[in-house]
């Protein structure tokens, strides 16, 4: 852990008290809405030196430290992506911050296009596994053999089998699947969309892979939630666009918030 992380942790701490946090949650575009539920004190970034600027329109780049169905957690309303500086580990700080204030767990959510005619936009989609079409490695500059992280079983099977249980205790569709990363800030073009078929992806989406692996270096266990916002290019005639995106996000962002309210409630 990175001494400034531990300084950071010790700040928000004296903020928000020394309770641990338990779950750590990153919302996806359009997905702010579960910060706000959350019983905390909330830190812009920008009080957090060293945290990136996630200047992405339809995220809220604030911490809320707090309690939520009777679980203490970390609420990172915006995620910074590669495609906004070239930097790959740009989670590395606020993942490492997460860790130091005792989270193990880490639930990922973000918005998608889906390549299957069976998850529409509206649903949500469970990640299984991922694919890092991008090509590109937050650990890259890691020194430490720590740098060599398994990736079979990233996304917790523990974790995907209770959200699994609940979501259906709630009448709501969350069939698995494999998301793949694509760098951005363009979308897709339909023979990318097509190739990345071929090679087994479910969804597509410009975020979550390279956080998977800094949370999976830091030895978090991992959750990941697509929120299907669309389909992928060339799948559907409707044209794709951000604003539609953080337009369709809410849709299943009540989804989402519903089952994440469920994980979170203590038995
Ligand atoms: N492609 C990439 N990222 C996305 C999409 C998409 O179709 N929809 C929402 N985020």
């Amino acid at each position: 852990m990175s001494k400034n992380a531990d300084q950071l942790a010790a700040h928000i701490r004296a903020a928000a008290g020394d309770a641990p946090v338990e779950v750590g949650l990153i919302l996806g575009s359009g997905l702010g809405h579960l910060a706000d539920a959350v019983d905390g004190v909330a830190i812009p970034y920008s009080d957090l030196a060293g945290f990136p600027h996630a200047g992405v329109s339809g995220h809220n780049p604030n911490l809320v430290i707090g309690t939520l169905e009777g679980t203490r957690v970390a609420v990172f309303g915006g995620r910074a992506h590669y495609y906004e500086s070239g930097r790959g580990d740009v989670m590395r700080l606020p993942l490492e911050v997460l860790k130091a204030l005792g989270a193990d767990r880490l639930i990922v959510t973000n918005a998608a296009g889906s390549l299957r005619q069976d998850i529409p936009p509206g649903e949500l989609m469970l990640i299984e596994d991922h694919i890092n079409f991008s090509g590109l490695n937050p650990l890259i500059g890691e020194r430490s053999d720590a740098r060599f992280v398994p990736m079979g079983g990233a996304y917790d099977a523990d974790m995907r089998a209770r959200f699994t249980e609940l979501a259906a205790g709630e009448s709501i569709a969350l069939k698995p699947g494999v998301y793949a990363w694509y760098s951005g800030p363009s979308f897709e073009t339909p023979a990318e969309i097509r190739a990345i078929r071929t090679l087994g992806a479910d969804a597509v989406g410009m975020s979550t892979v390279p956080e998977v692996i800094l949370a999976r270096f830091l030895g978090l266990r991992v959750l990941g939630v697509s929120v299907i916002t669309n389909m992928a290019q060339g799948l559907s005639d409707e044209a794709i666009s951000h604003s539609h995106t953080k337009a369709m996000a809410p849709l299943g962002a009540k989804k989402l918030e519903k089952v994440v309210r469920q994980y979170l409630t203590r038995d």
